[in-house]
């Protein structure tokens, strides 16, 4: 068997919950006859979703939602499955990158899911051709959330897209575990460096800031927040964490993981007050977190390692880990999110797209929520699969919530 194959059995031992929905779609070929569009990181987690979108008939295409992502030994097993055709590959360049988006599209998908939006944004703005062809789509993460809604608040999103991303099934997992987890992982094994007793400083706290926090403490750092929400900020004051401005963190801070879905929040600025050796590092959907531009203007030399990036301020070193790239993915030995979290996710992505196929054509261009049902039965599916039972309400305590006059 090949090395992408055995990674993709490997991931699907540990993702019961779409092995159950993938049964499910064997029987009723929810997409036969529709082809799905994706842009996703392409490793051996989303290959599971792939093969069970393909196993509910649908013709899959994909393509990579980074130029870093790629496993391309999953890629090439991918095109070795049935009706999947996979054409991502690792660092690729910018126009190969939206070549292979290109071929996606090329293949009419009637359903698209994407990680940051780029299928959308390319249908809306330059191959408007298949507007009236798709159903509608699916996204995965906060960034492309954010842009989505402000182009539904424009006027300008022509199909509905699931707000994957927003659901707690994704955000209270993918993003706090997932993120939390993976990033610090992929920090100490791309710098072999220890986290216990250094200062920790974690930019943004949402959803993934608030895991990176947590775990970054549990493994012993001096866990330092910087915020722009004064409620998230002191949320992470009351968690325990110390609360200050970039400027002042940036002189104190020996691990750097932005997480904020904004731009510049380390920049030239903050780059003169690091410490010597200082390690900077994003998990923010996009590479812009981080200012590599100034750096790459004022750096005197730079020094290239596997994944770590050293440029030489004045005699100062600064490593900047996989391009200021997402960090969990993009180093080379990045493996993105534990596999039982991606389960969930995919889990998810997968029931909504099933929606989309069979509801899309009812709903109007604009950004919807994950059913709740479709929530609610992943979670079902996943403490089913953990053996874990809940209590379910009594009539009584039902009719108790519903109520208003229950008396003093
Ligand atoms: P969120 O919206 O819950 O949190 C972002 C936080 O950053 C907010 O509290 C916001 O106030 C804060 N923020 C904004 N600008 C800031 C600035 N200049 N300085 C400090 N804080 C600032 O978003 P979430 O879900 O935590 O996602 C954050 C980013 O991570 C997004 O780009 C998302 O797409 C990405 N993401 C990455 C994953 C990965 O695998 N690495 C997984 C999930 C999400």
């Amino acid at each position: 068997m090949s090395s992408g194959m055995l990674k993709i059995e490997w991931a699907a031992q540990y993702m019961p919950v779409l092995a159950a929905i993938r049964k499910q779609f064997e029987k009723e070929k929810p997409f036969a006859g529709m082809t799905i569009g994706m842009a996703l990181h392409v490793e051996a987690k989303t290959a599971n979703l792939v093969t069970t979108l393909a196993a509910g008939g649908a013709v899959v295409h994909i393509t990579g939602c980074n130029p870093l992502s790629t496993q391309d030994d999953v890629a090439e097993a991918l095109n070795t499955v049935k009706n999947v055709h996979c054409y991502a590959r690792r660092a690729c360049t910018v126009e190969e990158y939206y070549e292979a988006i290109n071929k996606v599209l090329d293949a009419q998908p009637v359903i698209t899911i994407d990680d940051g939006m780029d299928l959308i944004h390319y249908i809306h703005t330059k191959r408007r051709d298949l507007i009236k062809k798709v159903i509608g789509g699916c996204e995965e993460t906060t960034t492309g959330i954010h842009r989505l809604r402000s182009m539904a608040a424009e006027g300008k999103l022509e199909f509905p897209v699931v707000a994957v991303n927003d659901t707690p099934m994704k955000r209270f997992f993918d993003n706090v575990h997932g993120t939390g987890e993976s990033a610090l992982t992929s920090i100490m094994i791309t710098t072999n460096t220890l986290i216990a007793g250094k200062y920790v400083v974690i930019a943004g706290y949402g959803y993934c800031g608030r895991g990176l926090a947590k775990k970054a403490h549990g493994l012993g750092a001096k866990v330092i927040v910087t915020e722009v929400d004064p409620r998230r900020a002191l949320e992470a004051h009351m968690d325990g964490y110390s609360v200050m401005t970039m400027e002042k963190a940036a002189a104190l801070g020996d691990i750097f993981i932005t997480t904020t879905g904004n731009t510049s929040v380390i920049n030239g600025k903050h780059f003169k007050k690091l410490k010597e050796g200082a390690i900077l590092s994003n998990a923010g959907h996009f590479n812009v977190e981080i200012d590599m531009g100034w750096l790459h203007d004022h750096a005197d030399n730079v020094v290239q390692r596997e994944g770590i990036e050293t440029f030489m301020l004045k005699g100062k070193a600064v490593h900047v880990l996989a391009e200021g790239r997402l960090v969990n993915l993009a180093t080379p030995k990045g493996m993105g999110h534990p596999i039982e979290v991606m389960d969930l996710s995919f889990a998810l992505q997968a029931l909504c797209a099933r929606f989309i196929a069979k509801s899309g054509k009812k709903l109007k261009g604009g950004v919807y929520d994950v059913p709740q049902e479709i929530d609610e039965e992943v979670a079902n599916r996943k403490l089913s699969s953990l053996g874990l039972s809940i209590d379910s309400m009594t009539q009584e305590q039902k009719k108790y919530l519903c109520s208003w006059d229950i008396g003093t």
